[in-house]
């Protein structure tokens, strides 16, 4: 018994001085998206407010981009339980679970929940080339022409994926649109620029610049309701005004860690995540763009893994009334 209770005080001992001396090398951010995009971005604004809080350790972003982001989520939940190699990921964490049935990981049981960083509305946008200059045009013009037009995508599973997959389903199209998978909605975004894609769903983090350069075309946003706080994202309607009934899309972001990463480590890192959220740069960066940092329940490791399997149980729903799998 003696053997057990020093073996046990041991483990103990040897946990509580790994957490002490955590960080004990620089922390990556694992964004499973191409660089440019509004996941990279969040990580890298969430990375530079991190340092401080974390005794001003290295935070550095790595991109493992692929099919909508499940390879950086694999990458993730194989790496070392150390708490060095985080994910930064958004819905795609409850919409993967219910669009692939062949994942490498399982998204409740193969992580340790870090905390939820913001919530980020989504604009419908097309090629400054489509000949529609408000919602209703656009509409017709898709209703009309749906079956030669594309629709730009991070890959099955994105944010982007989701919400063209939503729109289609909620207007009722005749014919859908072709859609054309990226690394990212950054690499995405040059090509709608540039004409090459006519369509994209994709979030303010991202499409903000691009909405006031006058590259882009915006038509409407997927909130539930108008973005009137937004000085520029506000002259846009929700689509449940333009009569998409029920039609409310927003993109969280959460944080997490391999399964098995010792709760000291992640109570640490829970911690420092507290302090960023409430960093005064970092929230003013975040709602520049349109996005709302997380302030509620969902900033607890327990608030953040509740949340999740609510929304992999409500997004199941919407894949399958959609009818389409990744596999
Ligand atoms: C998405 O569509 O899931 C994201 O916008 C992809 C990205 O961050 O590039």
């Amino acid at each position: 018994m003696k053997k057990i209770v020093a073996l046990a005080l041991t483990a103990a001992v040897s946990a509580g001085a790994f957490a002490q001396d955590f960080p004990s090398k620089p922390i990556t951010l694992v964004v499973p998206f191409a660089a440019g995009g509004p996941t990279d971005l969040v990580a890298r604004h969430l990375a530079e407010a991190l340092r401080k809080p974390l005794g001003g350790a290295s935070v550095v972003v790595e991109n493992a981009a692929g099919a909508g982001g499940t390879i950086g989520a694999t990458k993730v939940a194989r790496a070392a339980p150390d708490g060095h190699t985080l994910l930064v990921w958004h819905i795609g964490m409850a919409a993967t679970a219910g669009l692939y049935r062949k994942l490498q990981f399982n998204a409740l049981e193969d992580f340790e929940y870090l905390g939820m960083i913001n919530d980020v509305p989504m604009t419908l946008l097309g090629s400054p080339k489509l000949p529609a200059n408000t919602y209703r045009d656009f509409e017709a013009y898709i209703r009309a022409n749906g079956g030669k037009l594309n629709l730009a995508h991070a890959g099955l599973g994105s944010a982007s994926h989701l919400c063209g997959l939503m729109w289609q389903s909620a207007v009722k199209l005749d014919k859908s649109m072709t859609t054309i998978a990226y690394r990212g909605t950054g690499p995405a975004m040059n090509d709608l620029i540039g004409g090459q894609v006519d369509v994209m769903c994709d979030q303010t983090t991202n499409t903000t610049a691009q909405i006031e350069g006058g590259r882009v075309k915006a038509f409407a946003v997927t909130t539930a309701k108008p973005l009137s706080n937004h000085k520029l994202l506000k002259d846009y309607p929700s689509l449940q005004e333009m009569g998409l009934k029920g039609f409310n899309l927003t993109i969280w972001h959460g944080m997490y860690a391999p399964k098995g990463t010792p709760a000291a480590v992640t109570k640490k890192l829970n911690d420092a995540l507290r302090v960023a959220l409430k960093d005064p740069e970092f929230v003013k960066r975040q709602e520049a763009l349109g996005a709302l940092v997380t302030t509620d329940n969902r900033v607890t490791p327990a608030g953040h893994k509740a949340f999740v399997a609510g929304e992999i149980t409500k997004l199941k729903a919407v894949i399958e009334a959609a009818g389409q799998f990744a596999d």
